[in-house]
């Protein structure tokens, strides 16, 4: 059903690899509620991701750029503005990579050119996304920006290996560079800490699929799909949440908030 939340409004989004992809949902939703978007990704991802199907079924253009590379982030934020006329209303950051975790590497044993490139790609990344918005002063007034964490972030957890490190390092990266959008820009900076979801990116942790299950079966209201997190994120991109910023928002059917051992899912 579409509420026309995002009537007017011009976004872009990041991180469509496929239909697995939290970010395509993200963008189904975002036209369906009446904005325009373009699409972006590394151009490897374009070569052999589906975004050019999504993006040819929504009609969105889509522009290459490698998210840890500030040259291309100026590109991308100079061609949206072009592209629309103008400043932005939100951004999708939706991207995330550990090579050691690709490779099976444990925490207790990473490479650290891995690690650097990790903490590059998930965390430093949105740090060069809003300081490019920022220099070129591409987002208006009551703009909106959100990127995807994980409660690895917050908690020990084996497995999830570096990738806790960067996504503790994005929510610091949420309300250290919120607060300055917030006071200079009245822009939105949040995150969206996510159910473990089943995405090219979700399936290189290992175990995943027990793991699924089993925070299934602990989250009093079951798992959030990638479409229910779609629901959610643009929410955050609407007017409706205006005074929300600097916060890590769990969505996760309530999975943060309980004891997990007392609290199984008959
Ligand atoms: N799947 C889960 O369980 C889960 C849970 C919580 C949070 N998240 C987060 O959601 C976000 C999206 O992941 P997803 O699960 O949809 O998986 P995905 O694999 O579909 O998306 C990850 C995206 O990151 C992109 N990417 C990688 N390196 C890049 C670079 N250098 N520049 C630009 N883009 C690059 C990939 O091309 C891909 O599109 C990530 O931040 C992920 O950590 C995922």
């Amino acid at each position: 059903m579409s509420y026309n939340l995002l009537k007017g409004k011009r976004g872009i989004i990041t991180g469509v690899l496929n239909e697995q992809s939290i970010a395509w949902q993200v963008a189904k939703r975002a036209i369906e509620e009446g904005a325009e978007i373009i699409l972006t990704n590394t151009p490897m991802a374009i070569r052999f991701g589906t975004i050019n199907q999504l993006a040819a079924s929504i009609n969105s253009p889509v522009v290459a750029a490698d998210a840890t590379n500030v040259d291309e982030l100026e590109q991308l934020v100079d061609s949206a503005m072009q592209h629309f006329g103008g400043q932005i209303d939100f951004v999708l950051h939706s991207i995330g990579m550990s090579p050691n975790i690709r490779k099976g590497i444990g925490y207790q044993e990473l490479n650290y050119d891995f690690y650097a490139k990790t903490l590059d790609i998930s965390a430093m990344s949105y740090h060069k996304l809003l300081q490019t918005l920022y220099k070129k002063d591409a987002l208006r007034k009551g703009g909106s920006v959100v990127a995807l964490s994980y409660i690895a972030g917050d908690r020990a957890m084996r497995g999830y290996g570096d990738m806790a490190d960067a996504k503790a390092m994005l929510q610091s990266i949420t309300r250290n560079f919120g607060l300055i959008f917030a006071q200079e820009k009245g822009v939105r900076v949040n995150t969206v800490s996510q159910s473990p979801t089943m995405t090219t990116a979700g399936q290189g942790i290992e175990g995943m699929t027990e793991m699924i299950d089993t925070i299934d079966r602990i989250s009093p209201l079951g798992n959030a799909s990638a479409e229910d997190c779609a629901d959610y994120i643009i929410t955050l991109f609407s007017d409706l949440t205006r005074k929300v910023t600097m916060q890590t928002l769990y969505h996760d059917g309530g999975y943060s908030s309980v004891l997990p051992v007392f609290s199984v899912n008959k």
